[in-house]
């Protein structure tokens, strides 16, 4: 309401000079509304520097939240039972920080049809910090043969999985609650059988667990890839302008995964309405689910992009798969390198968003883990291993 009276006032004394015929008397009054107006202007463009905020120039984004604060809020719908109940439980849990074990340890997931090439590569990776992670394996398909010792006796019990069915969640879901059993684990990520691990241990368990935030993918793509694929059956806790997108190789907080496991409001909604083939729409749920989940309840918790590396720059239907002659130490010091997270929507536009990996603040390379490596280029890898993880 204040900023109407605002511009309205601005309107009247820029009017002033057109207005010949008013009585001379008002006119010092007009100066002297015009030069306080003026001087504010002033005061006020000195105190408040302007930013980037392209709808207030006048003043800073800070003048801009002060006006948006006076107006009143937009009428909020009336929420469900369920909404209520289920937001009560997300704030608890957000507001109540795990316990702190001695040896926290960070959960490594795998989600595999069946046996896992690169467990030896993986060995090399764990070996020496024995008590600082755990392995848990999820085979959809066959019974994995194991050949490392860290994933000897791992298997958690499967389910068949149908790519772009809720069944991907479902196992997500799966291997964080036999995770989670562990009190230790304090931070868990999903990997697939073609991942293979860009840095050291160290490296990797620092940049994970002295950061309070998860690495969810989660970006805005207005085309039909991304909100082509909504459906208003969603409705109404699921606003369309809330879908969101994103990779399904997370990695998340304790917390998050608590969070996950508490929902069953949001996860039927995905589970009915975000599948294949419905209403003639190629919903994935694995694709949505968490990202648009996550924006609503806690987007400041999670950092956007995924720190694990795919490239989708050849624009196919599927991303870069690596062959044994890619694999050399140009390439993965190409990929440890890269810190700037890209997204690109899926309409005519499409429109390349680009965002600096922001780590506590700092910019920093975006990932620790990569896919998809065919499975001929484990002795490369073996070989380079040392090499190209030396940070
Ligand atoms: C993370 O921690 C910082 C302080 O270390 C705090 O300012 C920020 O709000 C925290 N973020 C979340 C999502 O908890
Ligand atoms: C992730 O994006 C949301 C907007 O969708 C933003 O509010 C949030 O701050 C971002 N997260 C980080 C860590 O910057
Ligand atoms: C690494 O990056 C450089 C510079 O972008 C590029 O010229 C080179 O071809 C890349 N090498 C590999 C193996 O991807
Ligand atoms: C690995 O690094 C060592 C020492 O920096 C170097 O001598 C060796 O050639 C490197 N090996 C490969 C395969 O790049």
């Amino acid at each position: 309401m204040k900023t109407q009276a605002w511009r309205l006032g601005m309107g009247d004394v820029q009017t002033l000079p057109g207005s010949r015929h008013r009585p001379p008397l008002k006119r010092p009054i007009w100066i002297i509304v015009l030069v306080s107006m003026v001087s504010l202007f002033l005061v006020c463009a000195y105190v408040y520097p302007p930013q980037s905020s392209a709808a207030c120039y006048v003043f800073s984004s800070r003048g801009c939240k002060a006006f948006t604060d006076w107006l009143p809020p937009a009428p909020a719908r009336e929420y469900t039972d369920e909404e209520i109940a289920s937001q009560i439980v997300i704030r608890e849990i957000l507001s109540t920080p795990p316990i702190q074990t001695k040896h926290a340890k960070i959960a490594f997931m795998f989600l595999s049809p069946g046996t896992l090439p690169f467990e030896k590569l993986w060995e090399k990776f764990f070996q020496g910090h024995e008590g600082r992670f755990s392995v848990y394996v999820h085979a959809s398909k066959e019974k994995p043969v194991h050949v490392s010792r860290y994933f000897v006796n791992r298997d958690i019990h499967s389910d068949q999985v149908v790519w772009g069915k809720i069944s991907m969640v479902d196992a997500e879901r799966r291997l964080l609650g036999n995770a989670l059993k562990d009190p230790d684990n304090q931070h868990f990520v999903l990997l697939s059988d073609s991942c293979v691990p860009l840095h050291n241990f160290d490296y990797v368990y620092n940049y994970l667990m002295y950061t309070n935030i998860s690495f969810l993918d989660c970006f805005y793509d207005p085309g039909p890839h991304g909100n082509g694929r909504y459906s208003e059956h969603m409705l109404p806790e699921i606003e369309k302008k809330d879908f969101r997108k994103g990779a399904q190789w997370f990695s998340m907080k304790r917390q998050h995964a608590v969070i996950v496991m508490a929902d069953s409001l949001y996860y039927s909604k995905f589970r009915e309405y975000c599948k294949p083939g419905l209403e003639g729409k190629n919903c994935i749920a694995d694709e949505h689910y968490l990202p648009t989940f996550f924006h609503m309840v806690d987007p400041g918790g999670i950092a956007n992009w995924s720190v694990t590396h795919v490239d989708w720059s050849e624009r196919k239907w599927h991303p870069k798969s690596y062959r044994a002659q890619d694999i050399t130490y140009d390439l993965l010091k190409n990929i440890t390198s890269i810190d700037l997270s890209i997204h690109v929507t899926s309409d005519d536009r499409k429109e390349v968003q680009v965002q600096p990996c922001l780590w506590n603040g700092i910019q920093r390379p975006c990932y620790l883990f990569a896919r998809k490596f065919y499975p001929g280029t484990i002795d490369n890898l073996l070989q380079l291993f040392s090499n190209y993880t030396t940070i």
